[in-house]
C-alpha cells in the first residue's frame, strides 16, 4: 500500500522558544494551529548539547492536547524511550546512529502505545534503513547535525527526501517523512515536493519578529509544496 498523502504537518521545536513561559508558548501554538510540537532531548554524549529531559514533557502534556513529538538525541535509546511514551509524548524517535537494536527499539516504542520513528544524521544514508522501513511510523531526516537550533540547512537534505520517498513508493510500506534544521519558509516548498510529510522548525518561528506570521508563511509554502506533488 502507498503511503496515504495528507496535508503536510508543520512542528514547531521547543527549543527554540522562550522556557520561562512554556505555557504560554503552548498557547501561541495552538492559537498558530500548530499540528505537533518537537520536544529536543540531548544527552551530551550523543550530541554535543544538553537540553531537557522528561520533567518538562510530563509538564508540556498537562498543559496541552498538542501531538508531543519526542526526538531522542541519547545514546542508549531504549533506556529512556518508553519513560518518554510514559511522560506522555506520542510520537518518539531514536536515533540510527545511537541503536544497533532499531527493530527492537522502535517495537518497543510501537508497544507502549506511541509512534515510533528513527532519525538519520545528514552523514547517514536512508538507505541504512531499508530492513526496518516496514516497521516504522516515520523517518526523520536531519538537515542540520544534530545539537543546536538555528543552523543552516544542508542541501543535501533534500536528495536524501526524495530518495527515501521513493524507497516508500516502491517498497510496500506507509512511513511518513519528517524533516528537521533549518527548515524556513525558502525552504519549506522543495521539502514538501521532494516527498516531506511533516517540518521541524525553530529558529524561523520562535526568533521572528512575528511568530504568529512566521508559522503561516512556512505553512502556506508547505501547502504550496503539496499541490505541487
Ligand atoms: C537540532 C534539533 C532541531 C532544532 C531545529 O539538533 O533536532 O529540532 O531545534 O531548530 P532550527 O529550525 O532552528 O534549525
Ligand atoms: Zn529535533
Amino acid at each position: 500500500m502507498a503511503c496515504m498523502r495528507t496535508s503536510p504537518l508543520i512542528a514547531p521545536s521547543l527549543l527554540s522558544a522562550d522556557f520561562m513561559r512554556l505555557a504560554e508558548e503552548m498557547r501561541f501554538l495552538e492559537a498558530a494551529n500548530a499540528d505537533v510540537v518537537h520536544v529536543d532531548v540531548m544527552d551530551g554524549r550523543f550530541t554535543p548539547n544538553i537540553t531537557v529531559g522528561l520533567p518538562i514533557v510530563e509538564a508540556l502534556r498537562r498543559e496541552t492536547k498538542l501531538t508531543i513529538d519526542c526526538h531522542l538525541m541519547i545514546v542508549e535509546p531504549l533506556k529512556f524511550a518508553l519513560e518518554f511514551v510514559k511522560a506522555g509524548a506520542d510520537w518518539v524517535s531514536v536515533h540510527q546512529e545511537a541503536d544497533p537494536h532499531l527493530h527492537r527499539t522502535v517495537t518497543a516504542i510501537k508497544g507502549a502505545g506511541a509512534k515510533a520513528g528513527v532519525v538519520v544524521n545528514p552523514s547517514t544514508p536512508v538507505e541504512s534503513l531499508v530492513d526496518v522501513l516496514d516497521c516504522l511510523d516515520f523517518v526523520l531526516v536531519m538537515s542540520v547535525n544534530p545539537g543546536f537550533g538555528g543552523q543552516s540547512f544542508i542541501p543535501g537534505a533534500l536528495d536524501k527526501v526524495r530518495r527515501l520517498d521513493a524507497l516508500r513508493q516502491k517498497s510496500d510500506t506507509s512511513f511518513f517523512i519528517q524533516v528537521d534544521g533549518g527548515v524556513n519558509s525558502a525552504n519549506a516548498q522543495p521539502l514538501v515536493e521532494a516527498g516531506a510529510d511533516c517540518l521541524v522548525a525553530g529558529n524561523a518561528i520562535f526568533r521572528a519578529p512575528n511568530p504568529m506570521g512566521a508559522l503561516k508563511e512556512i505553512r502556506a509554502a508547505m501547502l504550496k509544496g503539496s499541490a505541487r506533488q
